[in-house]
């Protein structure tokens, strides 16, 4: 991937994180600084068949990112926390995730951990939980999100979820697929979530 690209995709995101109405943004002050990218070799995951119906159902303030995204996912790293033991094989070829920085990325000295998770329809992300705090910025499709002390809530496109650290919460998709944004900030950013 051309380093530009990814700076601008890089550039996209914070501004999307910067406009979400919330409070819980003080996150991006850990945002990098100068960035000098070590681009990765690609690596495509099955779920990224759901990209090309995703441009469809983004709202126009996130078209730019989206589309920028889509247009270049073949030259980007998708990867999978989870292994079929974990939710099973059907999971597997319905998530995976894209990340710009935090450890594993191509700005692996990163402070806080940013990137993209797609999810296809009809799915299910099951009960877990981590020590870092996280931002979740839908930014395509239609999604209800769990928290244990708030239960199962509709969220569009552009309407932030915020999860402290280790409070269980889950991702359930209706008949689109689903882009977030995704922002961890805090501890464990190279650790794998505790599932339940
Ligand atoms: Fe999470």
């Amino acid at each position: 991937m051309d380093p530009d690209v990814f700076l601008s995709l890089l550039g996209e995101a914070k501004r999307l994180l910067e406009s979400a109405d919330t409070g819980e943004l003080e996150l991006l002050h850990q945002w990098p600084r100068d960035p000098e990218p070590a681009l990765q070799s690609p690596q495509n995951l099955p779920v990224l068949a759901w990209l090309d119906s995703i441009l469809a159902d983004t709202p126009d303030t996130a078209w730019a990112f989206v589309d920028n995204l889509v247009a270049h996912s073949n030259e980007l790293y998708w990867g999978q926390t989870y292994q079929t033991d974990d939710f099973g094989a059907a999971f597997l070829q319905r998530y995976g995730w894209c990340k710009f920085a935090g450890p594993g990325s191509p700005l692996a000295d990163s402070a806080l951990a940013c990137g993209v998770l797609l999810l296809g329809p009809e799915t299910e992300y099951p009960s877990h939980s981590h020590a870092a705090e996280e931002i979740y910025l839908p930014l395509s499709g239609q999604a209800e999100f769990y928290r244990e002390d708030n239960g199962w809530k509709a969220k569009a496109p552009l309407i932030p979820v915020h999860n402290p650290p280790w409070i269980r919460h889950a991702i359930k998709t209706g008949d689109t697929p689903l882009l977030v944004l995704y922002l961890w900030s805090g501890d464990g950013l190279d650790r794998k979530s505790t599932i339940g």
